[in-house]
């Protein structure tokens, strides 16, 4: 399957990263093709809300910045992985915009994606009601994605040969 991960951490040795690597690797063990886009270090801006894009636009997003190099790699995926550090209780700035540029070209059954998982880190346990919140109403029940998975990992789990087991594991579950 072609697994397209949405990096959201701003740290490329960092928490989250870890966790998409054990995932990686995971996942290429059992012969799928995993991308990722570090869109929290891109020149991702958020969604104006102009609708040219369900409009003149007819699914092209009028911003031309970097989203119009992620916007290929979404159309091609089978399975999105949302991976971020908790702030302020939900997904990075920066994921959160790459989410809802997916306006212009995600309306249900309109993409091959099939699938939806997700990695989180944060520094405090019970900290994931935000995200996890997006991910059940916005990719579950409106893209109608199948949950796949969450693997999250807090304060001194992050990094651990634990969680970065589970994160494997979920990578080779798909
Ligand atoms: C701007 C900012 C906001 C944060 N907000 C939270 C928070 O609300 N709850 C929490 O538990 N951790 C919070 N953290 C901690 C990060 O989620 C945590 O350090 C995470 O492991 C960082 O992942 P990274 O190494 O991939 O950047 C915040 C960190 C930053 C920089």
């Amino acid at each position: 399957m072609k697994i397209l991960i949405l990096n959201g951490s701003p740290h490329p040795h960092g928490n989250t990263q870890a966790l998409i690597d054990a995932f990686k690797e995971g996942a290429i063990a059992k012969g799928h093709e995993v991308k990722e886009a570090d869109v929290a270090r891109m020149n991702i801006h958020g969604c104006l809300g102009c609708e040219y894009c369900h409009t003149r636009g007819s699914g092209s997003c009028i911003q031309r910045d970097d989203m119009q190099k992620v916007y290929p790699l979404l159309q091609q995926a089978e399975v999105l992985v949302l991976a971020s550090p908790i702030y302020y209780h939900g997904f990075s700035g920066q994921l959160k915009c790459a989410i809802d540029r997916l306006y212009a070209i995600g309306a249900p059954g309109q993409l091959k994606l099939r699938r939806i998982a997700m990695l989180l880190s944060s520094g405090a346990d019970q900290v994931y009601e935000g995200a996890v919140y997006s991910f059940n109403e916005d990719f579950v029940n409106f893209l109608g994605l199948e949950n796949a998975g969450i693997v999250t990992a807090y304060g001194s789990e992050n990094k651990s040969e634990a969680k970065l087991q589970e994160a494997r594991a979920l990578g080779a579950s798909l």
